[in-house]
């Protein structure tokens, strides 16, 4: 899985992917590990241990399997979320990314390049120029004015004095903060310093951004400006993000993937449709059960073939849109609408399978279409769900 995928729109929908200039992906992750105690670094070969739950693990070996044989790539242009409960190994394994955490086996590339082989300056730059980090905690220093924050990184690049309080200045706008250049963070609320934060990692224009659940100290109001203000980036700039929450509402939102961990290990890995559709086992299921389903899955996910005659006939909604939007138009026409994608007719929703959609049933289990024996399929055109 390489390319960011098309995401339906809506209340819950993911920004609108941008198309990357490449099919490589910036980060490259197979079998990774980071095992933390003693003599962690004989967990990942040992077969009598990699089966074994993370409890298990700390039970025979005192160590903590943090991050257990987890493989992905992050696709140019996307924003992959990771997520899941408080110690899953959420933090370890972005950090894992840049070594900031040094991973104890698998293998890790960017853009191509072999991160594990780094020498010390290579990480320098990687952490300073390529792959920026926002904190939860903002991480702001408290002498400096705003701007000289968000000038910190291109100061430590060593660039002069003018050139960066003007990229600085031209980030603090960006970002919504024009005017308080001169504050310090102690003058600024929790959301303003955030902003701080960001226009700071984007200043040094890095390739990625990674986000350590950066609004989780934010009052709900404030944490939502932010999620806007993300996906607005991502929208104008086209930016790569691996972007942690717990909070699903925010992955949802904002991710054009998630990656959803338990104990170290990554359970499902999909966009925000595929896991509220078809969560893979009753951890995720959890995790979803109360998303409004209607607001997540699209109607391409919803329809059935069309009938004779309904291929050519009726309204005609986009493959990414959600079933929410779609209800309207089915309440209006009074009986099917066609889903439509390059002037094709994909399939056809109708009450029964929206119903089946937000009463979480499979549409495809929810009885037949009307009539079925007089289904048709002209050309290949029409497509079973
Ligand atoms: N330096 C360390 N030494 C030992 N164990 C560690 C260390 N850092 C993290 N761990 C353990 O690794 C596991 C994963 O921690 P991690 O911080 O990655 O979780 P997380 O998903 O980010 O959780 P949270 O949502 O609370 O931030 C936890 O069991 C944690 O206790
Ligand atoms: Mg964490």
């Amino acid at each position: 899985m390489t390319a960011a995928p098309a995401t339906p729109s809506g209340a819950f929908s993911a920004p609108d992917a941008v198309t990357p200039e490449t099919d490589d992906p910036v980060f490259s992750v197979r079998n990774l590990w980071k095992v933390f105690g003693p003599k962690a670094d004989r967990v990942p070969g040992d077969t009598s241990l990699t089966g074994l739950s993370a409890t298990e693990v700390r039970e025979r070996t005192g160590c903590t399997a943090a991050v257990r044989d987890v493989s992905f790539d992050v696709a140019r242009g996307e924003v992959f979320v990771v997520m899941g409960l408080s110690g899953s190994g959420k933090s370890t394994l972005v950090r894992c990314l840049t070594r900031l955490i040094e991973p104890t086996a698998g293998t890790l590339h960017i853009d191509g390049e072999d991160v594990l082989a780094m020498d010390r300056s290579r990480l320098r730059e990687l952490r300073r120029t390529r792959a920026a980090m926002v904190f939860q905690h903002f991480g702001l220093l408290p002498h400096r004015t705003v701007v000289d924050n968000v000038a910190y990184g291109l100061e430590i690049q060593g660039v002069g004095r003018a050139e960066r309080r003007a990229r600085a200045a031209e980030m603090i706008e960006k970002v919504g903060l024009a005017g308080l250049g001169e504050r310090r963070p102690g003058q600024l609320s929790g959301g303003q310093q955030q902003r701080v934060g960001l226009a700071r990692a984007l200043a040094v224009d890095p390739e990625v951004l990674l986000f350590d659940e950066p609004f989780s100290a934010l009052d709900p109001l404030i944490r939502r400006d932010m999620q806007e203000e993300v996906i607005r980036l991502h929208r104008e700039e086209g930016r790569t993000m691996v972007f942690i929450t717990h909070d699903l509402a925010e992955a949802l939102r904002i991710g054009d993937r998630i990656a959803l961990m338990r104990d170290g290990e990554i359970v499902q890995l999909g966009t925000p449709e595929e896991i509220v559709a078809a969560p893979a086992d009753d951890y995720v299921r959890d995790f979803v059960r109360d998303v409004p389903r209607e607001q997540v899955i699209s109607v391409r996910r919803a329809m059935r073939p069309a009938l004779a005659g309904e291929a050519d006939t009726g309204v005609a909604l986009a493959p990414g849109t959600v079933v929410a939007e779609a209800v309207e138009a089915v309440a209006r026409s009074g009986g099917h609408v066609r889903v439509v994608e390059d002037g094709r007719t994909l399939g056809v929703v109708d009450h029964a399978r929206l119903l089946a959609v937000v009463a979480g049933l499979d549409p495809d289990a929810a009885g037949p279409a009307p009539d079925a024996a007089d289904s048709h399929t002209t050309g290949g055109e029409v497509a079973a769900v």
